[in-house]
């Protein structure tokens, strides 16, 4: 790199620490986690809370730098905050549950923490998300600082074990993935994502994985047992069911429908009418594919979602084959999947009819802005962990040499809009926290992949595979609960 670019380079990135160091929230005189936007030019809303799936951009950064204290802090006030008993009123959050955020409150001259489990926040939606990134923080806090014996105290063993039973316990439906309402992750607004969305599945299926490493065996044998049952079966459900690659597609365009009993193919029942099929045709590259949207009865949503896609890939929810065609269909389609701004949280847009009927005519996300085909740069670290998990290190360092001058002297905006990412989000904040985050964390996992296990698992133990094989294949009730 040419030296004046370097030093550039160099001040972009001493700016974004100053940056993210600002954003540093206190309580009770200890640093406790980062506010989701520092911009005083617009009315605050919720963006002055700590929200928990924000914070694990700036957390992981933390732990890098050894400012392991601030992480510390958070597991612990987050984990009080969590619901530990049954709750009779429907109103209240469930045991187990997260916060999706919580801000600093002083009430005559005392500092307390108040939650919010999406009771005030816009749709009232449900933060199914935060404890699943609460457990995959606290696996990598136990990663990073080597302290096994913070997770195996009682009060973690406690809280993992609640975040366990409610994720596990036997619900309506009968597959191994989870059933959430719309709106129940990142994407926080009505975008058509109810059912078994990828993004939750991808983080329910890291959750496990951090549980099953954190949880102590006295007295958890029950949960354990749970866990093993269900990690291989969620693997194998996602791995074959939400796979579209040019074989599968042609598989599902001549599917049958209204198949009964056990030896249905179409084992959901798709209309290969409901799929844009021409449009996949013409847009899948022959070395490339990705892991749908949604699965679920008649239904198969075909948009590549961004996290769910590269989480899957980081927590080897999806084959090594997989996993490296996901990374060849980012860089054969990076037009339209990282265009200008790294990168689409979803491709593509929602547009006419269709738009006005999913988001419920949601000003907010229309075509190709915020949820709805925008550009979130917090994704940079995500691409980037996962192009050095694929061994395809130079995507990341196009990203991150794309997004670099930009993000800078955009002030670090919340989001982007446009086909390519040209245009500053709509309602975008400035000094979005996990735009900052984002892309520190991107180039620090470059700079040294030893950071990569922080975040990513290996293989499941081939143990556990070959158990679930014992199973038939269409059971999935094997939940304990
Ligand atoms: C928006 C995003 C959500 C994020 C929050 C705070 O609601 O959709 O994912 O956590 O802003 O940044």
């Amino acid at each position: 790199m040419q030296l004046h670019k370097l030093a550039k380079s160099q001040r972009i990135e001493a700016e974004a620490w100053s940056a993210l160091e600002k954003s540093i929230i206190y309580y009770q005189g200890r640093p406790i986690g980062t506010v989701a936007a520092y911009d005083n030019s617009t009315e605050a809303l919720n963006y002055d809370q700590v929200f928990v799936r924000d914070f694990v951009s700036s957390a992981l950064l933390f732990l890098i730098k050894g400012q392991t204290e601030i992480v510390r802090n958070f597991l612990e006030e987050t984990l009080k905050l969590q619901p530990k008993e049954y709750q009779l009123d429907a109103y209240q959050p469930a045991r187990g549950l997260m916060p999706a955020s919580f801000k600093v409150v002083s009430h005559h001259g005392e500092e307390y923490l108040e939650a919010d489990f999406g009771e005030h926040a816009i749709a009232r939606v449900t933060p199914v998300d935060s404890c699943l990134w609460w457990l995959i923080l606290l696996r990598a806090y136990v990663v990073a600082t080597k302290d096994y014996c913070f997770a195996y105290h009682p009060e973690f063993q406690n809280g993992i074990r609640l975040i366990m039973e409610l994720c596990l316990r036997n619900r309506f439906d009968m597959y191994p993935t989870l059933l959430v309402p719309d709106g129940a992750c990142m994407i926080d607004r009505r975008m058509g994502i109810y059912g078994h969305p990828l993004e939750i599945q991808s983080l329910f299926y890291a959750a496990l994985r951090a549980a099953r490493e954190l949880l102590i065996c006295e007295g958890n044998q029950s949960i354990i047992a749970a866990i093993d049952n269900r990690l291989p079966l969620l693997c194998a459900h996602i791995r074959q069911h939400y796979w579209i690659d040019l074989n599968r597609l042609n598989a599902i365009y001549r599917f049958k429908g209204e198949e009964y009993g056990k030896t249905a193919v179409n084992l959901f029942n798709i209309y290969a009418d409901s799929l844009p099929y021409y449009e996949l045709d013409k847009w899948l590259p022959t070395n490339g594919g990705f892991l749908a949207g949604n699965v679920g009865p008649s239904q198969m949503d075909t948009r590549f979602f961004s996290l769910g896609n590269l989480m899957a890939i980081i927590s080897e929810l999806a084959t090594e084959e997989q996993s490296t065609r996901i990374m060849n269909l980012i860089e054969e389609r990076w037009e339209h999947l990282v265009g200008d701004m790294p990168m689409k949280i979803c491709f593509p847009a929602l547009e006419g009819e269709e738009y006005r009927i999913v988001t419920g005519c949601d000003p907010k996300n229309i075509p190709w802005s915020y949820h709805n085909g925008g550009s979130w740069p917090v994704l940079l670290w995500m691409l980037a962990a996962a192009a050095l998990k694929t061994k395809k290190t130079y995507l990341a360092q196009k990203a991150i040499e794309l997004a670099e001058e930009r993000l800078h002297a955009d002030s670090w905006p919340e989001y982007y809009d446009g086909k390519k990412g040209r245009l500053i989000g709509k309602q975008a904040r400035a000094n979005q926290t996990w735009t900052i985050a984002g892309f520190l964390l991107a180039k620090e996992i470059i700079a040294n992949p030893a950071y990569l296990p922080l975040v990513s698992f290996e293989e499941l133990p081939q143990e556990l595979v070959s158990r679930a094989c014992e199973f038939e294949i269409n059971s999935y009730d094997t939940t304990m609960f």
